[in-house]
């Protein structure tokens, strides 16, 4: 049975003038959004941001946003049709060849599924991996996605060796109802976007479908060039962009408050515009992780040895200003004299880390903390780890957090990537609202950037 997916409708927002990173920021909550009109900002909310903003940055100029809705795979009639379905099937694989973790593929059956129920034929493109050779290196083949896919499927799956050679054009237009090609990444074309490689592709399928939202950041051609190539066939996106959207840009626009967002990982680096913009729309930022220590040598404190970037640090200081009190940062860290689980241990203030020590978690204080405002939370945003949550005891306060984000009723959204991992491996995935299919592009998205390849799909009428 064909069902009808959500509209997934895009709101623009855009500044003007040379106003700072924040107010670009708070401003771009709500870009896209899934659902009816929920996902632009309430005149009441807008006003207030537009007050605020004006205060702040005088220069500033905020535009009416716009809200366009886009056609989804529910929306077309897929009845003796070819559709070219753009998969994100870059899967993890162990040294034997074997997918480590099939979310990526699973979460992409209901748009096959769909297409298939509505008498229609797929015929699925991916990349995996960062190939630098042909289709001779069988460490990025496609292949075992294509036999995972069979069986998740319980249909047969026909999959050519090539991309737009011999094979993909014979099976593209053989009887099999689905079809996968060879890795993307294997022509070269594909991340140079070449127009002639994308003609090619385009010319398989009556029907474009975008359900790569891990890509959807990405501008290579089977993104971006092959739609545009398609222009004038219908060309919407996949259940699975659908959803995606609607957790990452539509709740998150307006939330449920209070709103609490926690950031861990590495670097200030790869989040400060994820914190720039979640400070402009979240009720508290909690910060966990390495770039902790970059916000605690900002406030003078001691890191001991631990992983910093010295060449952050005055913008952690910005950040801080502001932040305000809305930026939480921990109290308390776990360190170790060795990168490793067998090191001697301390648990000491934050900013008080001994020479010879590194910090590897939040420490118990902090746990408790962040686990009790996400108690209370009404919408938790979660990306990156509190610590090496790969390497116990450390990851402990990683546990903590997931474990109070399971058991809240909060709407709760976990960023892809490593925060995807670790709910998966402490067993919650289940029970939170949403776990990101993408890494950098739930970043991006949560960034509040545009995705080009979004964009110029079709809008409904
Ligand atoms: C990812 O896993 O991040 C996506 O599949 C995109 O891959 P890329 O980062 O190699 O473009
Ligand atoms: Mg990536």
């Amino acid at each position: 049975m064909p069902r009808r997916g959500p509209k997934v409708k895009i709101s623009q927002t855009r500044l003007g003038g040379s106003d700072a990173a924040l107010s670009r920021s708070a401003l771009s909550c709500g870009l896209y959004s899934a659902g009816s009109p929920r996902g632009t900002l309430s005149p009441s909310l807008r006003g207030q941001l537009e007050q605020a903003l004006a205060q702040r940055f005088p220069n500033s100029t905020m535009q009416r946003s716009q809200t366009v809705a886009k056609k989804t795979i529910a929306d077309v009639s897929t009845e003796e049709k070819t559709v070219l379905v753009r998969v994100d099937f870059n899967v993890p694989l162990d040294d034997a060849a074997q997918i480590t973790d099939d979310r990526r593929i699973r979460m992409a059956l209901p748009t096959i599924q769909q297409v298939l129920a509505g008498g229609g034929r797929v015929i699925l493109i991916s990349h995996l991996g960062r190939p630098q050779g042909d289709a001779g290196d069988a460490r990025f083949s496609l292949r075992p996605a294509a036999e995972r896919l069979s069986e998740l499927l319980g249909e047969p799956v026909a999959f050519a060796s090539d991309t737009v050679g011999d094979d993909a054009t014979a099976k593209a237009s053989g009887d099999a109802k689905v079809v996968v090609l060879e890795n993307l990444r294997f022509d070269a074309g594909e991340k140079t976007g070449d127009v002639e490689f994308a003609s090619k592709l385009a010319a398989l399928a009556d029907i474009y479908c975008n359900d790569a939202f891990g890509t959807c950041h990405r501008t290579d051609a089977s993104m971006v060039a092959v739609p545009e190539a398609m222009a004038g066939k219908p060309r919407v996106v996949g259940f699975l962009v659908a959803r995606e959207i609607e957790y990452l840009t539509d709740a998150i626009a307006r939330p449920a408050r209070p709103f609490v967002a926690i950031l861990g990982g590495a670097k200030v680096s790869d989040k400060i515009n994820v914190i720039e913009n979640l400070l402009g729309i979240c009720d508290r930022v909690l910060i966990g992780g390495a770039m902790a220590y970059t916000f605690s040598l900002a406030q003078g404190g001691s890191v001991g040895e631990s992983l910093v970037e010295r060449d952050k640090v005055e913008l952690a200081r910005k950040l801080l200003d502001a932040g305000g009190e809305k930026l939480v940062l921990p109290v308390d860290t776990h360190c170790g004299d060795a990168f490793s689980g067998e090191s001697n241990k301390r648990i000491v203030p934050a900013g008080e880390i001994p020479d010879g020590f590194m910090g590897l978690d939040i420490g118990p204080e902090t746990s408790g903390r962040y686990a009790e405002l996400v108690r209370g939370a009404k919408t938790v945003v979660w990306n990156g780890p509190m610590g090496v949550f790969e390497m116990p005891p450390f990851d402990a306060g990683t546990r903590a957090v997931a474990a109070a984000i399971a058991e809240s009723d909060a709407v709760s959204i976990i960023g892809g990537g490593d925060s995807a991992a670790a709910i998966e491996q402490f067993g919650f995935a289940e029970r939170v609202s949403h776990v990101s299919t993408g890494g950098g592009a739930s970043l991006a998205m949560l960034e509040g950037k545009r995705f080009v390849a979004v964009d110029l799909l079709d809008d409904m009428d």
